[in-house]
């Protein structure tokens, strides 16, 4: 009985359903497009080009029916209304470069402000939650393990996020993307000036004449001046890893060229060794200037 009342159905239905209305959808271009796509158009963060009801800047209407194909690569309808970021000059970040503008932005609504598909450091780990190769062939460390899973990680990535060091984003003349106030490289040409970025936060006495204000000290000799106080300069990111690391973020390898240099800290209660290859084996030790079960830190 139920089976003959749909059939029943089905026959009187069947004359409106021609062809042309199958769907009962207007034909691509035509329609007004917010009022059945009411969820790409309201929302936290609503795109100005969907707010412009600008959708045929990146759908191309394929009538007769309610088809549309993509602008393909889609970069060339963003920078027909933006600046195109891939031409910021110096370093062009990856997805950037290659015009995958919606691996990180939203084309109609968001949650996040900027359009973003998640807030950094979700965002980052989309891609960096697994190690990258450069145009060029260099590996780029997989930095949501570093952050994760290392002993040590750094409080700056919950302070300042990863935009915090790394700005701006799109790409930048400076090499990883760094933000202003820290050299390219393992190298600097002198100190003075030259770690802002790391001195906004910590004390610039670390440099200094007075060895009691660091651990890296053997007696009174102040280590981080020793290696970081010079016209050719140990960059701090020689030694620690910004992200995670050993103790005090120390490193175990640092990128030499397509080395990955091993640098061997051991710690002890009153000092340490280090036997990277830039130097013979060396110890350091910040006794004996302090009393019995003092460290000296
Ligand atoms: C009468 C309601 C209605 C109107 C008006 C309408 N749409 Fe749609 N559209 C739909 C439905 C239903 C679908 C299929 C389900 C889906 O993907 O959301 C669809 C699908 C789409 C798709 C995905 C399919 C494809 O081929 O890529 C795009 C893009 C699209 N519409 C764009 C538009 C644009 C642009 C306008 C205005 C010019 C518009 N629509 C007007 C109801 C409508
Ligand atoms: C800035 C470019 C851009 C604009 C403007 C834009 N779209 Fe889209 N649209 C996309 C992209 C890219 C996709 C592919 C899916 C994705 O990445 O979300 C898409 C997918 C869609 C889909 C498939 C369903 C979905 O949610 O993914 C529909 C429907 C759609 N768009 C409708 C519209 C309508 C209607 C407008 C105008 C109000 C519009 N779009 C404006 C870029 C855009
Ligand atoms: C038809 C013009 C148009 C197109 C095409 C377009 N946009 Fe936009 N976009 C705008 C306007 C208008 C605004 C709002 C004003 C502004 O912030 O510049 C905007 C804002 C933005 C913002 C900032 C949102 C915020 O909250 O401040 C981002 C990010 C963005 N667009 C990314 C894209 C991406 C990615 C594409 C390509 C997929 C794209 N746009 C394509 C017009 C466009
Ligand atoms: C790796 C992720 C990522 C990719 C890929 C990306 N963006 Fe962005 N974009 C961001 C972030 C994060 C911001 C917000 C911070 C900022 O303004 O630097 C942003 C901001 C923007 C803004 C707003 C600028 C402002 O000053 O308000 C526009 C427009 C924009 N992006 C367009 C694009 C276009 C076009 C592409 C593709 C060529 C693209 N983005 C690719 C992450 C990305
Ligand atoms: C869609 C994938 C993707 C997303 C999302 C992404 N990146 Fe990247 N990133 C890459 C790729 C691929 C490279 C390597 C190519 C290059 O040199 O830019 C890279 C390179 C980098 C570099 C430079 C590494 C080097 O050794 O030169 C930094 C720094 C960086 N990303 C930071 C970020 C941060 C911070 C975020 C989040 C705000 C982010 N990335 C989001 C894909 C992504
Ligand atoms: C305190 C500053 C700081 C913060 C916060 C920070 N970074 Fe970095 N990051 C750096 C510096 C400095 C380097 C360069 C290290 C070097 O030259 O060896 C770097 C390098 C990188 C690289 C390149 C690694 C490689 O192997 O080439 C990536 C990718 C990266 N950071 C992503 C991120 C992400 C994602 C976040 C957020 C979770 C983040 N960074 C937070 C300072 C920071
Ligand atoms: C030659 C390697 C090397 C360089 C370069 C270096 N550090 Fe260190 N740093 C260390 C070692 C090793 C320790 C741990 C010393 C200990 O406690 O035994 C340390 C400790 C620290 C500490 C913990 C507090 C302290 O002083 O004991 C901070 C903060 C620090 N370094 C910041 C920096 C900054 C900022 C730079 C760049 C201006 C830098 N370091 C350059 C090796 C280095
Ligand atoms: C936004 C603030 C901020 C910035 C910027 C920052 N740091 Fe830190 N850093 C911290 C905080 C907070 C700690 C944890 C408390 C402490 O040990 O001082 C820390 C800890 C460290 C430690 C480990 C200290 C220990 O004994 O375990 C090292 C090494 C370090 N930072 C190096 C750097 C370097 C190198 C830079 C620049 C590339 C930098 N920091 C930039 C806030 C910052």
């Amino acid at each position: 009985m139920r089976r003959l009342l749909f059939f029943a159905l089905a026959i009187a239905l069947a004359p409106a359903l021609t062809p042309a209305q199958d769907d009962g959808l207007p034909p691509a271009g035509e329609g007004n497009c917010a009022e059945c796509h009411v969820d790409l158009t309201e929302g936290k963060v609503v795109h100005g080009a969907v707010e412009m009801e600008s959708c045929d800047s990146c759908h191309e209407a394929a009538p007769p029916g309610h088809t549309y194909r993509l602008v393909d690569p889609i970069v060339d309808a963003c920078v027909m209304c933006h600046d195109d970021p891939r031409e910021v000059g110096g370093h062009v970040h990856g997805p950037v470069a290659e015009g995958k503008c919606t691996a990180c932005h939203r084309p109609h609504v968001a949650e996040q402000e900027k359009l973003l598909v998640a807030e950094p450091p979700d965002l980052c780990w989309t891609c960096h939650g697994r190690a990258l190769r450069t145009p060029e062939g260099r590996i780029v460390a997989n930095i949501r393990k570093l952050v994760e899973t290392s002993e040590v990680t750094h409080d700056a990535i919950d302070m300042v996020g990863c935009e915090g060091c790394h700005a701006p984003i799109h790409g930048t003349d400076r090499a990883r993307l760094i933000a202003e106030g820290y050299p390219d490289g393992h190298y600097a040409d002198g100190w003075q000036g030259r770690y802002e970025l790391c001195f906004g936060c910590h004390d610039e006495e670390l440099l200094g004449e007075d060895a009691s204000v660091t651990g890296f000290r053997d007696g009174e000799r102040n280590l981080h001046r020793v290696h970081v106080a010079r016209d050719k300069s140990r960059a701090c990111t020689f030694c620690h890893d910004p992200h995670g690391g050993g103790p005090h973020l120390v490193r175990r390898e640092t990128p030499f060229g397509s080395w990955q240099m091993p640098i061997e800290v051991t710690f002890t209660e009153t000092g340490g060794r280090c036997a990277a290859a830039c130097h013979a084996p060396a110890t350091w030790e910040r006794l004996p200037a302090a009393a019995e079960g003092d460290t000296g830190r």
